[in-house]
């Protein structure tokens, strides 16, 4: 897909991933609505770009988004959705559990409804993880959230060709969802989680909207899921 010209809706678009993509999206030319639960947090918008509160939790609001902004040619959802429930599944906390998968219905609400507004050249990219398929003790949460977007995405591709829908997954990335931790706390953090990995680092948002682009970008893709990740299947 040539990007320039066309209209992309991004959800989780306020911040990290979906901020990033918002913006490469912007410099190659698209008209690009980012979309948030916070619209206020995105203070320095990209060209060609407006922004928009929804929670993709709530259906009615989606389809009246849709309304709004449809048609549109692109369409992607880096939105966290809630909350990620961690620790040992012995442990586990199952209603953190269950929350987890918010991210999972933020996804099939904004892909169901999406459908019926973008053209049969239409692209859909979300974003999974790489617990989806290396799981580390504490992951169980994150993993099984991914893996089901993962199947989702294989599953719906079939059902919707000739539109087009992958998943990106990252490996960890320095994005506001680690706010949890601050200063030398984000380094450490950062560092026990990657110095094992093929590529020892964290990686950028920049680094995964890259990643996002090329599926829109390339046509001969779907159903599939690209790995932006240090190498951290592997490590
Ligand atoms: N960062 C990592 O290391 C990492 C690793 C693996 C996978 N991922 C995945 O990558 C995706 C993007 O994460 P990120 O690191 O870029 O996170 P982030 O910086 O926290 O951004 C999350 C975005 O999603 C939006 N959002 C969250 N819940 C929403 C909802 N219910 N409705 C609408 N928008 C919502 C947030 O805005 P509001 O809160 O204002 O709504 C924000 O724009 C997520 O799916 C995450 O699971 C991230």
């Amino acid at each position: 897909m040539e990007i320039s010209g066309k209209k992309a809706l991004v959800f989780g678009g306020t911040s990290g991933i979906g901020l990033a993509t918002v913006q490469q999206l912007s410099d190659l030319g698209a008209e690009v609505i980012a979309i948030g639960r916070n619209p206020e947090k995105m203070t320095d918008v990209p060209a060609n770009t407006t922004v928009k509160k929804c929670d993709v939790l709530d259906r009615e609001a989606i389809q009246a988004l849709y309304a709004e902004c449809g048609p549109f040619d692109i369409l992607v959802s880096a939105a966290t959705g809630g909350g990620r429930a961690v620790g040992p599944f012995a442990e586990m906390d199952m209603d953190g559990y269950q929350a987890s998968f918010a991210k999972l219905w933020g996804y099939t609400n904004v892909v169901r409804f999406g459908l019926e507004h973008m053209p049969d050249t239409g692209a859909i990219v979300l974003v999974s993880g790489s617990p989806a398929r290396n799981c580390n003790p504490g992951q169980i949460a994150i993993s099984s959230v991914g893996g089901a977007v993962e199947a989702m995405v294989r599953g719906v591709a079939k059902e919707i060709k000739p539109k087009r829908i992958n998943a990106m997954s990252p490996g960890l990335v320095d994005t506001p969802m680690w706010s949890a931790f601050q200063g030398e706390a984000l380094e450490a953090h950062y560092k026990k989680l990657t110095q094992n990995n093929l590529i020892p680092r964290v990686g950028t948002p920049e680094e995964q909207a890259q990643g996002i682009i090329f599926l829109i970008q390339n046509d001969f893709v779907t159903g599939t899921v690209l790995d932006v990740d240090g190498g951290i299947l592997l490590s």
